[in-house]
């Protein structure tokens, strides 16, 4: 017999006493605060119902987390104004080294750029949590004017972006080299506080291999649907390593994504697609960091690679709560950058979202190859919300881009490059002015692929180990 991921049988549960008796007390505790609301209908659920877990609403749309933060008491300050309480939390908690003593737990939370900002992102007992710990990753100062002409090599983007003040923000520093690490520490989490013993998703690579590092972690069975020969090699390379169970789809990751959803409500499966809106709370905390970054000063735009549009969400809800709790006093205009040939949002976009439009996806960004969004309805509310925008590139730009960015001695993966070409694109056409704050997402490591827009003849020279042949090759 099937058993669910909740630890129960089909069936069990189903009395209204006893519906969560197989969960720690604590845990219910915890997930009683809070609720999933539906992006399309807006009807309201609870955290914790009986049986499978719900990724969607009654009426088929995604879900959001809600519910309340609360700013612990020794930070209540009345007389200091709006924001500071928290402003003070996070810093401190930031500016906690990371030297590991006996009883690490408590500082292993305050050092991970995720559980740093846990109150914002889910009440989990400190014990539940599976983390790295992630996050912490680099800005980047890239523009003619915050990068010196001594680092030359760096302002070399800011040159081509032409901007003056532009910052990226490396997400492929995260442990297993993408954005992906920030859902996936509170997915898995969230997995173990509901006691789930298999966890899967569909990938073009990140997400599995982020899933198949966290679940192996605390010894999770993780299954991960990936679309045959689209997938970089480094990354089929850490599920197969961390022990992910891997199974190829010759179809597309739409078709994967299709696939993965029957088989998690089938087989009782823990579901981590970024359709799980826990998920996205984690991936909030790139916002919040790059924040706290900028010493809590908001940048006029905020740029990013388009695919599944879990981060173009995640960033987004954390701007609006950012400035909801005064910890910012305006909202960046967002810009989701879409491949020419996997651009569904940016044609959606194009007729004012007047109708959902799905496509044959092609691009050399496999990671961004994705016709048919999840979190579209999500996304969506993030640019209407922020004044946003949706613009569209070609392969041939997204490879310049990469090649200036690899260049620099930062590097990144195809689809990340699609933010500098997104900002190029903009700032040509006078969307983004020469002299705005500009922060791009640079999503994923060079490391993944050590194809796509590389030069390999480079490494095709081989010669004998004598002066004069380096002679030669260097004269
Ligand atoms: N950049 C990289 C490096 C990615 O891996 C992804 C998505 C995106 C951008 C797009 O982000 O989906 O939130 O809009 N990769 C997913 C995966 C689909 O399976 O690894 P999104």
């Amino acid at each position: 017999m099937a058993i669910n991921s909740t630890g129960l049988q089909p069936g069990q549960g189903a009395g209204e006493e006893n519906n969560h008796s197989h969960l720690a007390p604590v845990v219910v505790a915890a997930l009683s605060a809070v609720s999933l609301r539906c992006v399309e209908c807006s009807v309201l659920y609870p955290a914790l119902e009986a049986g499978q877990p719900r990724y969607r609403c009654a009426c088929g749309g995604v879900l959001d987390v809600e519910m309340s933060p609360r700013l612990p008491d020794a930070y209540v300050d009345d007389t200091l104004p709006a924001g500071a309480g928290w402003r003070q939390l996070f810093d401190e908690r930031a500016a906690t080294p990371p030297i590991w003593s006996i009883t690490t737990d408590r500082m292993l939370l305050d050092y991970s750029g995720v559980w740093r900002y846990r109150e914002l992102i889910l009440p989990a007992p400190d014990t539940y949590v599976v983390s790295r710990p992630e996050g912490n990753t680099s800005l980047y100062p890239v523009g003619i004017e915050n990068c010196s002409a001594s680092r030359s090599g760096h302002r070399q983007i800011g040159l081509y972006a032409g901007l003056e003040r532009l910052f990226l923000k490396h997400e492929g520093e995260n442990p297993t080299g993408s954005f992906k690490d920030r859902g996936m520490t509170v997915g898995v989490t969230m997995a173990r506080m509901l006691g789930s013993t298999a966890v899967a998703c569909a990938s073009t690579g990140n997400t599995s291999a982020a899933l198949a590092s966290y679940a192996a972690q605390v010894g999770m069975r993780a299954i991960v649907f990936l679309p045959a020969g689209n997938v970089a090699g480094g990354k089929l390379a850490q599920s197969l390593a961390y022990g992910a169970e891997t199974i190829q789809i010759a179809g597309d990751f739409d078709d994967a994504m299709r696939l993965v959803e029957q088989v998690c409500d089938e087989l009782g499966i823990y579901l981590l697609n970024s359709l799980n809106p826990f998920r996205v709370e984690g991936q909030k905390a790139i916002g919040f960091e790059l924040l706290q970054q900028l010493d809590w000063q908001a940048p006029d735009w905020l740029v990013l690679p388009a695919g599944n549009l879990g981060n173009t969400s995640a960033i987004g809800k954390a701007f609006r709560q950012a400035y909801e709790l005064s910890l910012i006093s305006h909202m960046p205009r967002f810009a989701s950058i879409q491949a020419e040939g996997a651009n569904p949002f940016y044609r959606s976009f194009k007729q004012g979202f007047a109708t959902r439009e799905s496509m044959q996806a092609e691009t050399v960004a496999t990671a961004i190859k994705i016709g048919n969004p999840v979190s579209f309805s999500r996304a969506r509310r993030v640019i209407e919300e922020s004044d946003g925008i949706v613009e569209s590139v070609s392969d041939a730009e997204i490879l310049a881009a990469k090649t200036v960015i690899d260049r620099a001695g930062i590097g990144c993966e195809p689809a990340s490059a699609a933010t500098l070409a997104g900002i190029r694109k903009l700032v040509a056409q006078g969307v983004i002015h020469r002299d705005e704050h500009v922060v791009g997402v640079l999503t994923g490591t060079l490391l993944k692929d050590s194809k796509t827009g590389i030069p390999q003849e480079a490494s095709g020279v081989v010669i004998k180990p004598t002066l004069d042949a380096v002679r030669r090759v260097l004269s």
